[in-house]
C-alpha cells in the first residue's frame, strides 16, 4: 500500500516552484481524520488585525477533540475545508505594529483558535503565552488542554470532605492528571478503563483500583471498592450509558462531571430521573478560557508548568512526525501508546529563523 505521505510529497514537489505558498493540513470534509485530511500549499495569510503576529509552528498535538471535530460531530459549527489543530507551539517570526515587538523570536503557546496544523499561523498576540525556558517544546505542547481542564475541574469539584472519586478513561492523558491532582488532596481514585485502545495504566499502585468500564457501573462492585461512604464525585469523558451507570453509583448528593464523549453517545435523557439527588455538571474548557482574563489564564498556565516540571501533569508522548506525514500520524492516533505530535519538517524550513523541533521519525 502506498504511504499517503509519499502522495503528498509528490503533490507538493520540492517547494521551490511553489513560490511563497506554505504547507498546511486541511480537513476537506467530515469523516475519519486519516481519510479526509491532506497537506497542501496555501497562500500565506496576511498579517491583519490590531495585534497580529505570525508564528512559525514548531509542533502541534493530535488530541481526541481534533479527531471529533474533523469527524463532523460539531456539524453546525464546522465549515470545511479548515486547518485543524487546537494546541501547538510556535516561534513568533513577524509582528504587526500593534503587537509587542519583544515577542519576536519568542516561543509561544497559541490559544483561542485552531489552525495549528500548518507551518505558519497568524493569530492575535493577546492569545500568545510565552513558554518558559525550563520546558522543552514537546512538554510545552501539553501545557494547556488537559492540565488546565484537570486543574479547573478538581478546583471546582474536589472540595474538602470529598473522599472517593471515579475517573474513567483511566489510561487517557487527562485521566492521569486528574488522578494525580485528586490523590494530592488525599482522595481515593477508582479508574475504570475500557481497553478499546489497548493502552494500560502505567502505574497501578497510584490508583485505589483500576477496573474494566463494565464493572464501574455495578453498584455492588463500586460500593465494595469505595468503602461504606460511596463515591462522591465521578469525572466522565465517555458519555452514553456508561455515564448513566456512573451516576447511579454516586452517593446521594454526589456529582458527575461530564467533559468528553469518547463513546460518541450522549448521556440518555432519563438519566437524572433514574438517579434522583445526583447532579450532572458539564465542563468545556474553551467556554471558560474565553471568559477568563489574561492574568487568570497566565496563573493557570503557571500551575501547569509547575505540574509538568514536578511530573504530576506529565504527558507521555509516543511519537512525532513531520506535518507532511500528518495522514499517517492520524491513522495511528487512536491506538498509539501515548500522544502524537506533528512537527514542521526541516525539509520545508524557510529562511525565516527557526527554533529546535523534536523529530523522532
Ligand atoms: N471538555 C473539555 O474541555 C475537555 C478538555 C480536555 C479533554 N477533554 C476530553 O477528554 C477526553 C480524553 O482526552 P485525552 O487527551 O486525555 O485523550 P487520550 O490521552 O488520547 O486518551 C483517550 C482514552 O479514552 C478512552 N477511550 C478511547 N475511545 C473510547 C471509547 N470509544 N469508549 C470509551 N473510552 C474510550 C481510552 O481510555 P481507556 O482505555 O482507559 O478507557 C483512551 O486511552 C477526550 O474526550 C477529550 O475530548 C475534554
Amino acid at each position: 500500500m502506498t504511504d499517503p505521505s509519499e502522495h503528498v510529497d509528490a503533490q507538493l514537489g520540492s517547494g521551490a516552484e511553489e513560490g511563497a505558498k506554505v504547507p498546511a493540513a486541511l480537513a476537506h470534509r467530515s469523516g475519519p481524520a486519516s481519510s479526509v485530511v491532506d497537506v497542501a500549499r496555501v497562500e500565506p495569510e496576511p498579517l491583519t488585525g490590531d495585534d497580529a503576529v505570525r508564528l512559525r509552528m514548531q509542533a502541534s498535538t493530535v488530541n481526541p477533540s481534533d479527531l471529533v471535530t474533523i469527524s463532523g460531530a460539531h456539524a453546525s459549527r464546522t465549515r470545511y475545508p479548515f486547518v485543524p489543530g487546537f494546541e501547538g507551539i510556535g516561534e513568533v517570526v513577524e509582528t504587526d505594529p500593534g503587537a509587542p515587538s519583544r515577542l519576536l523570536g519568542r516561543r509561544v503557546l497559541t490559544l483561542g483558535s485552531a489552525e495549528n496544523w500548518q507551518e505558519y499561523k497568524v493569530t492575535s498576540a493577546r492569545w500568545c503565552f510565552e513558554v518558559p525556558e525550563t520546558l522543552t517544546t514537546e512538554e510545552a505542547c501539553f501545557v494547556y488542554t488537559n492540565p488546565l481542564s484537570a486543574l479547573l475541574m478538581v478546583d471546582e469539584h474536589a472540595r474538602p470532605g470529598i473522599r472517593v472519586a471515579v475517573v474513567n478513561g483511566a489510561t487517557s492523558a487527562i485521566g492521569g492528571h486528574l488522578r494525580a491532582l485528586l490523590s494530592a488532596r488525599g482522595i481515593d481514585v477508582i479508574g475504570p478503563t475500557s481497553g478499546v485502545t489497548g493502552r494500560r495504566v502505567r502505574n497501578l499502585s497510584e490508583w485505589s483500583a483500576v477496573v474494566p468500564t463494565t464493572d464501574a457501573g455495578r453498584p455492588g462492585e463500586v460500593r465494595r471498592l469505595s468503602g461504606r461512604s460511596g463515591v462522591d464525585v465521578a469525572f466522565d469523558c465517555v458519555g452514553g450509558e456508561h455515564a448513566a451507570a456512573l451516576l447511579g453509583v454516586l452517593r446521594p448528593g454526589g456529582s458527575l462531571v461530564h467533559y468528553g464523549l469518547l463513546s460518541g453517545r450522549p448521556i440518555p435523557a432519563d438519566t437524572t430521573r433514574k438517579s434522583p439527588g445526583r447532579h450532572i455538571h458539564l465542563f468545556r474548557l474553551p467556554d471558560l478560557v474565553h471568559s477568563f482574563s489574561r492574568d487568570r489564564i497566565g496563573a493557570l498556565l503557571g500551575r501547569s508548568h509547575q505540574g509538568i516540571s514536578t511530573g504530576s501533569l506529565h504527558t507521555t508522548v509516543s511519537g512525532s512526525s513531520p506535518l507532511r506525514q500528518i495522514r499517517r500520524l492520524l491513522g495511528e492516533a487512536e491506538t498509539a501508546e501515548g500522544k502524537l505530535l506533528s512537527s514542521v519538517s526541516r525539509s520545508w524550513a524557510s529562511s525565516r529563523p527557526t527554533g529546535p523541533v523534536t523529530q523522532k521519525d
